[in-house]
């Protein structure tokens, strides 16, 4: 028995076929297919409410549970279980497959429910178990930054603004500037967990249901840390989706970052990285290339529900395939992220070079000047006629002879020299949130423990 068209679902509303176009152009089974464990278990834990209400006699729960149970173990070992199904959607399949083995009980099971609080309810269910797995990939790009920061606490590589080399860092302070923003990536899927972990069954259609189903009972059942308050809003908005995908593009934008990161410092003009053949193909590096892929799905999220009227419409069909490329694509690209950076090794020789080279410590001059008690704005006016000068003479400040740079200023004596090299550079910025070893060490331990 197969459950053609809408025929068995609308079966009695509607007399005539549905037109073949029609029904495949409404059809959602070939990607909504992905939620039917959650279906499942979402449906037990209906029939569990129906069977408390007493809609449902403890014998015909059991043995509507028995048979979802067993669709369930079929579904996840039988590959071509979903092949011949013309089902509509993922819903009215497990249904008509309930109907198939326990005959009119299964009929009784879509009692005080619809569609409408299903699919949001599936969707949630689905959406809090892929936020959990984001979360442990975005954890391991974590680590594996950590482990790249730990594995070189003394290189520098330069810092930039608009690609001009501007002050040395520590390279293991750019690790860890990325592992801040990941950190922050994931407390925002925490957040957006918070709101995706509420039940919208009973809700039903949109009005909400008048069996006596016990909605916090089958929220504790599924895991939900509580139900939804408003019929209306409960099946009808999917602000959940669009905050995941916003949380996931954020995402996507640091990655694209870093994967640019990485591009540029593997050039041949930088040369501070190496990729090792295992991640070096022509174009390689997914990060990047993907970010816009789901910048899309944001933006078709958020053009599907402007202006939708309540409560439940069609359209909202759309955000399945959205949702589920959404998700696939940050974990997929968490988990390369992860392997290019395992597959990095830096040039620190190069890169401490380039940290030395291009006047990046012209700002540590000012700051000496500054200590000797130059106001700053005339101290930067001096570093600045001194790096005209040097760079006229073609060398750096700190091969600048000393009577040369006392020319520029008095204030200038021999310990100027200690200043400007890299280690004092560095040294310096030793207030927290700064490049100095001191802090940057503290800071790996502190990122390895807030893991
Ligand atoms: N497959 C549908 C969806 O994804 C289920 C809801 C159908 N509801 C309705 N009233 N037609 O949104």
């Amino acid at each position: 028995m197969s459950d053609r068209g809408n025929k068995n679902l609308w079966g009695g509303r509607f007399t005539g076929e549905t037109d073949r176009g029609f029904a495949d152009y409404n059809r959602s089974f070939g990607f909504d297919r992905r939620l039917f464990a959650v279906d499942v278990r979402a449906s037990i834990g209906h029939c569990d409410g129906l069977a408390g209400a007493e809609v449902l006699t403890a014998g015909e729960s059991n043995e509507i549970k028995s048979a979802l149970q067993a669709i369930l173990d079929r579904g996840q070992t039988d590959t071509n279980y979903f092949d011949d199904a013309s089902s509509e959607d993922v819903h009215s399949f497990v249904e008509a497959r309930l109907v198939e083995m326990v005959g009119d009980t299964g009929r009784k099971l879509h009692t005080g429910r619809s569609r409408n609080d299903q699919v949001a309810t599936d969707l949630r269910l689905w959406l809090r178990e892929e936020i959990d797995r984001i979360a442990l990939a975005l954890r391991s790009a974590q680590e594996t930054l950590l482990d790249l920061a730990a594995a070189h606490p003394d290189a520098a590589i330069p810092g930039y603004t608009h690609l001009q080399r501007a002050q040395p860092v520590l390279f293991a302070h750019w690790c860890l500037a990325y592992c801040e923003m990941l950190a922050r990536d994931r407390e925002r899927f925490g957040d957006v967990r918070q709101r995706v972990n509420v039940l919208p069954l009973g809700s039903a259609a949109l009005a909400g249901t008048s069996y006596p189903i016990d909605r916090e009972a089958i929220a504790r059942a599924l895991g939900f840390d509580g139900i939804s308050r408003n019929s209306l809003d409960a099946v009808s908005d999917r602000d959940f989706c669009i905050e995941f995908a916003s949380a996931a593009s954020l995402v996507m934008m640091h990655l694209s970052r870093l994967a640019e990161d990485i591009i540029l410092y593997s050039t041949t003009e930088f040369g501070f990285l190496e990729l090792s053949d295992a991640v070096a193909t022509g174009s390689s590096l997914m990060p990047q290339n993907k970010s816009g892929r789901v910048f899309g799905h944001l933006v078709a999220l958020l053009t599907t529900m402007k202006g939708l009227p309540l409560a439940y419409n069609k359209d909202m069909q759309e955000d399945k395939e959205a949702v589920f490329d959404t998700a696939d694509t940050v974990s997929a690209s968490l988990a390369v992220t992860a392997t290019v950076l395992r597959n990095v090794r830096l040039n620190k020789a190069r890169a401490c070079e380039a940290a030395s080279h291009g006047y990046l410590n012209a700002t540590e001059l000012a700051d000496y000047l500054v200590r000797k008690g130059m106001p700053f704005r005339e101290a930067h006016e001096t570093v600045g006629r001194i790096v005209v000068h040097a760079i006229e003479r073609g060398v750096e400040l700190d091969e600048l002879g000393l009577a040369d740079l006392k020319s520029f200023s008095r204030l200038i004596g021999p310990d100027v020299f200690d200043s400007l090299s890299l280690e004092q550079t560095l040294a310096t910025k030793s207030q927290s949130g700064g490049t100095a070893p001191e802090r940057v060490a503290e800071e790996l331990i502190s990122a390895r423990t807030r893991l």
